[in-house]
């Protein structure tokens, strides 16, 4: 999804004509912020095998009719679901489609006209494109809401508070405990792990020798909310990192690089050339509980060490408990430099690193499990792909829904009324963003990064209290946004909130 961070109308709070507050939403940024870049262009293609998102041809997708869906009924009588973010509707062509799950069907469409229809059960929102003065109004109590949320914690941090969360009743996002996880939606298959080392560690040691650095970095989004620069300045001091990228740019690329701009998929020049180190920076650049990317499973498959931060529970998804170095169990940079020096120094310490490769050796049992159950497909046309995936599932819970309430309201007595289904902070919840190194209090006032995401996450708490407040008091204008957050925080003003 292309680059998004806009400047909002301004909405100055006149607490007593005091206090002026300028409204900026950094609400989007993708990690490839500036395509036109060759580098970024490489970020966005080269690097990452596609998301189902990125690259899926819609139009292959055949009929397809659940094994259990014995659902007769004609596209009239069909519950609607309705896509609520304009660039994403899952099919083509067309705007409206009828869609036969694992146990029954649906009218799906990305036609806003039948926002207040009776029979449109489910709206379907996509979380980076998810903003508060744009949302569905009125809500009406019958409809459920659904996020599809498998982007960046950067991306909308109104996700990422209880009372931006707690508007959807199915999500799906990278988190474990989201109604449809995403988790492991950036590794494409076991046998991705298992694909035999690049470059061999004698070959990684002759280079070494030649004057390549044991630790690489490429990273061309520098202002992130992981700060994850801060960071790596601090370990520039202990141990040689190779940084190509533009930030903390200290090695050209080499020319056959930056020619890569259409390339798709893992561009075999680019693969070879970051498989010669021992070592990958992997930083994500937002923190969240399973918030995990090509970053961290590309130098596992490629055979090199991947030097993490992100999620701090990745330990649960790692092939075995030695493959991964985990930044956060370092008490400081030099701490973990160390440590890689030593690694780079001792071959047999390092190997213990690739053993993973060795089938026997993948012993987690979580990650072997969720690779063998989960229903979609990672660039595998045989399987659905997670985006129709989820409006399945949204498709099945609303007639599963629909049914139980018909059935209580023929016989009450017999027949219990459906419970209410809403997310919590565990579908995402991600946290305040903290420098990458050191203590907030330390920073300077004009520090970049203190003036952007502390705010930016602030910020999106008083809009998901904002809507939420719309949705209380049945408002049909959702660009009365901004009234009731100034209602809110001059009745908080007054100690009354
Ligand atoms: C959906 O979530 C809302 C809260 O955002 C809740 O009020 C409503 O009862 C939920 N609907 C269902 C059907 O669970
Ligand atoms: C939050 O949601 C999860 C899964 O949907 C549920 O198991 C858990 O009980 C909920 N937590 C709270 C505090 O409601
Ligand atoms: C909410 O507003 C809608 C349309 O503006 C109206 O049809 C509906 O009756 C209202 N509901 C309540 C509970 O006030």
């Amino acid at each position: 999804m292309a680059g998004r961070g806009r400047l909002v109308p301004c909405a100055c709070l006149g607490l007593f004509g005091v206090l002026c507050w300028v409204w900026v939403s950094f609400a989007s940024f993708p990690d490839d912020q500036h395509p036109l870049e060759a580098l970024d262009a490489l970020e966005r293609g080269a690097f990452q095998p596609q998301s189902a998102l990125l690259g899926m041809e819609f139009a292959s997708i055949g009929p397809y009719r659940g094994p259990g869906n014995k659902d007769r009924r004609n596209n009239k009588e069909l519950p609607i679901l309705l896509w609520w973010s304009g660039g994403l509707f899952p099919h083509f062509p067309g705007d409206s489609e009828r869609i036969d799950c694992a146990t029954s069907s649906c009218l799906v469409t990305s036609n806003r006209k039948v926002q207040l229809y009776k029979r449109t059960a489910s709206i379907i929102f996509y979380g980076t494109d998810f903003r508060a003065y744009e949302a569905p109004l009125p809500r009406l109590r019958h409809q459920t809401w659904a996020l599809f949320h498998e982007e960046s914690p950067m991306n909308n941090y109104i996700l990422s508070h209880g009372p931006g969360i707690r508007l959807f009743n199915y999500t799906a996002t990278f988190r474990r405990e989201s109604d449809y996880p995403l988790t492991l939606q950036w590794l494409p298959s076991l046998d991705y792990l298992l694909e035999p080392v690049v470059v061999s560690l004698e070959e990684k040691n002759r280079l070494r020798r030649e004057g390549l650095g044991p630790v690489l970095y490429m990273q061309s989004h520098c202002d992130v909310p992981s700060d994850r620069n801060r960071y790596v300045q601090e370990l520039m001091k202990y141990i040689q990192v190779d940084s190509y990228g533009k930030c903390l740019n200290n090695k050209p690329l080499p020319a056959h690089l930056e020619d890569t701009a259409t390339a798709t998929g893992e561009e075999a020049n680019f693969m070879n050339f970051v498989a010669r180190y021992k070592f990958h920076l992997a930083l994500e650049n937002g923190l969240c509980p399973d918030y995990m990317t090509e970053k961290l499973w590309r130098p596992l498959h490629q055979g090199c060490v991947p030097v993490y931060r992100g999620s701090a529970v990745v330990a649960d998804w790692m092939p075995n408990d030695h493959s991964a170095i985990i930044v956060d169990n370092f008490p400081s940079p030099k701490a973990l430099g160390e440590f890689l020096k030593h690694l780079d120094e001792n071959d047999g310490e390092y190997a213990k690193y690739i053993e993973f490769k060795n089938p026997s050796r993948i012993t987690n049992p979580r990650l072997l499990e969720a690779l063998e159950t989960r229903e979609w497909g990672v660039n595998d046309m045989s399987k659905p792909n997670y985006l129709n995936g989820f409006e399945c599932y949204v498709c099945d819970q609303e007639n599963a829904r629909l049914s139980a309430e018909r059935a209580f309201r023929k016989a009450p007595k017999k027949n219990q009324q459906p419970q209410s289904k809403m997310a919590n902070n565990s579908h995402m919840g991600c946290p305040l963003p903290s420098p990458g190194y050191g203590n907030v209090k330390d920073l300077p006032a004009d520090d970049g990064w203190l003036q952007i995401w502390p705010q930016d996450y602030w910020q999106s708490l008083d809009q998901a209290e904002g809507l939420e407040s719309l949705i209380r008091q049945n408002e049909s204008d959702p660009s009365l946004l901004w009234k009731h957050i100034q209602n809110i925080a001059v009745s908080r003003a007054r100690g009354k909130h």
